[in-house]
């Protein structure tokens, strides 16, 4: 996929956020949801949407009495989302994931059955990391899964020392080509 002109803007505004310069192909795409038992999900959790690449297609996936709640921290994007995807299954939400927890207290939700990620960890300080993975597993439900993308495997080492199970798949089909980390509590 060439890299799209706005995603390449915000990237160069917000580099450390963004951590992209392209959104993901539809190879990466297929192979984030491709563990994703959709009939039997109810609560989903997108972090870092982009412009929607995994939201659209989750979206067309998922049941209609499931909940979606999506984080992304860059106002612009978070606007041109909710401006692009109306649907009332989906809540979009302009904050930090980190604050996760606050916003399943605000909806009265319990736990959550898939958790997927495009957070850029490895433009964070390794503290921050476990913080927010420690935070997302505990919002899990006993067989959620939280599905992580990076382009390296230097995070491998923080996935699974929160986590207890990590399966590491990897597409060449990407710009850059990805690993796709799936995690159990
Ligand atoms: C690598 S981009 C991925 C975009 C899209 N999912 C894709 O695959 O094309 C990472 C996204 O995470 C967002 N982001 C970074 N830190 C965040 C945070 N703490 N909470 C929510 N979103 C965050 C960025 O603004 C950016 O949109």
């Amino acid at each position: 996929m060439l890299p799209n002109k706005s995603f390449f803007q915000r990237f160069w505004k917000e580099k450390k956020m963004v951590g992209a310069i392209s959104p993901s192909s539809t190879f990466l795409t297929n192979k984030m949801l491709e563990n994703i038992a959709f009939d039997k999900t109810k609560v989903l959790v997108e972090i870092g949407p982009g412009t929607g690449v995994f939201t659209k297609k989750v979206l067309s996936r998922m049941q209609a009495d499931s909940v979606f709640l999506v984080f992304e921290l860059n106002t612009d994007f978070h606007q041109e989302l909710q401006t692009k995807i109306v649907d009332k299954r989906v809540v979009f939400i302009n904050d930090s994931a980190e604050k996760l927890q606050d916003y399943l207290d605000q909806f009265n939700i319990h736990k959550v059955d898939v958790i997927i990620s495009s957070l850029p960890l490895s433009n964070f300080y390794k503290r921050f990391t476990l913080k927010l993975l420690r935070t997302f597993q505990s919002c899990l439900s006993d067989s959620g899964k939280y599905i992580q993308f990076q382009y390296s495997l230097k995070q491998k080492k923080e996935l699974t020392h929160v986590f207890s199970k990590v399966n590491i798949t990897f597409t060449l089909w990407n710009i850059p080509p990805a690993f796709v980390y799936t995690c159990s509590k």
